[in-house]
């Protein structure tokens, strides 16, 4: 039986740190780890994430924890800690790299500032939907090297990910239809010039801000509207301070599970086949969860008093598109967005 380590989710993100960095809390007979040692008996590994305990990514890394623990006979466990508790993902990422976290989920836009290759995965256009999404970025052929490419200089491995679905803009003030409907607007959009540029070519301005501030954002007035999917617009709670949500469909963005390299090489190699099994289920099951968790989201937005609208998508598309040349600069990013757009149905 799965003997879960400690809830920290009521701690605050100071105290959790602190746990977290002295590599302490554990009550299993397992190695912890932390402090970027390697573990290799096995290791209770906290995950660091910023979403909420109904989103599917939770649901799904908590139930590969159970699955990994029962299959290594306790030797290797995963413990979630949701909401931004170990911090914010620029934060995280920082804090797998040192070893101090395990692993993270962070967007795709977080990997773009270590490496300029990632970015090609956050284009928008680039994936036509999560099947096409999910089909290219867990084919090593299409993916390379490009997941092993952060281990000599940040000592992070990249696993696979998430979809995180269809994004599309809500506002503060009423439905979006054209771009020229953002205009003057404060747009939220994550810490990626990438993204930046793509607000502005919305037509808006872009305000780049962590995940975690936006609600008090939008709720103050400091952004008047973001983009997401609509499961992190229902589980964040933002419809209820911008409850005017407009389809522009501009991008499917992608999460990554990343790992601290050196924990990752001291797995043995049975337990590593375990673990990567165990994973491809994970994600295999989140892209189930993502469905229908989007389903309840709509329907639970609206309840709340959201509005969902169709937009001008060919108004959009067209001033989207040119982002791809725009950014594309090496060979390496043209062969990625080929091999991308070659999966495409
Ligand atoms: C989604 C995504 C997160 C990301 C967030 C954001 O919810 O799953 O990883 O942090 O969008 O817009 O910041």
């Amino acid at each position: 039986m799965r003997k879960k380590t400690l809830s920290l989710v009521t701690l605050t993100g100071v105290t959790a740190l602190a746990l977290a960095a002295c590599g302490g809390g554990d009550a299993t007979e397992d190695a912890t780890a932390g402090g970027g040692g390697a573990a290799e008996g096995g290791a209770t590994m906290r995950l660091a994430l910023n979403q909420t305990e109904e989103h599917p990514s939770y649901i799904a890394l908590d139930n590969f924890g159970e699955r990994l623990s029962e299959a290594t006979d306790g030797r290797w466990d995963v413990d979630v800690f949701p909401n931004e508790t170990l911090g914010a993902q620029q934060e995280a990422l920082q804090l797998v790299s040192d070893g101090s976290v395990d692993m993270a989920i962070v967007s795709g836009t977080q990997l773009e500032n270590l490496n300029e290759d990632f970015l090609v995965f956050n284009l928008p256009k680039v994936f036509d939907d999560v099947e096409h999404q999910m089909s290219v970025i867990h084919d090593p052929e299409v993916t390379g090297d490009l997941y092993t490419s952060l281990e000599e200089s940040n000592k992070l491995t990249v696993l696979g990910g998430f979809t995180q679905g269809a994004r599309s803009i809500y506002t503060t003030y009423g439905p979006v239809e054209t771009p020229a409907d953002l205009a003057g607007k404060k747009l939220r959009v994550q810490e990626s010039d990438l993204h930046i540029a793509m607000a502005e070519a919305m037509g808006a301005s872009a305000t780049p801000m962590a995940f975690g501030e936006l609600y008090t954002g939008l709720q103050s007035g400091v952004v008047d509207a973001a983009e997401n999917n609509e499961v992190s617009y229902w589980t964040q709670k933002h419809y209820e301070v911008a409850p005017n949500w407009s389809y522009t469909n501009h991008l499917v963005g992608l999460d990554y599970l990343i790992i601290n390299s050196d924990l990752l090489a001291g797995m043995s190699e049975d337990d590593r086949a375990i673990f990567d099994e165990e994973w491809k289920a994970t994600y295999e099951e989140h892209t189930e969860l993502w469905a229908t968790a989007t389903e309840e989201a709509i329907t639970s937005a609206k309840d709340g008093g959201a509005t969902f609208t169709e937009v001008d998508e060919e108004a959009f598309t067209a001033v989207l598109e040119p982002l791809a040349a725009e950014f594309i600069k090496t060979d390496t990013q043209q062969a990625l967005y080929d091999a991308a757009r070659a999966a495409a149905k």
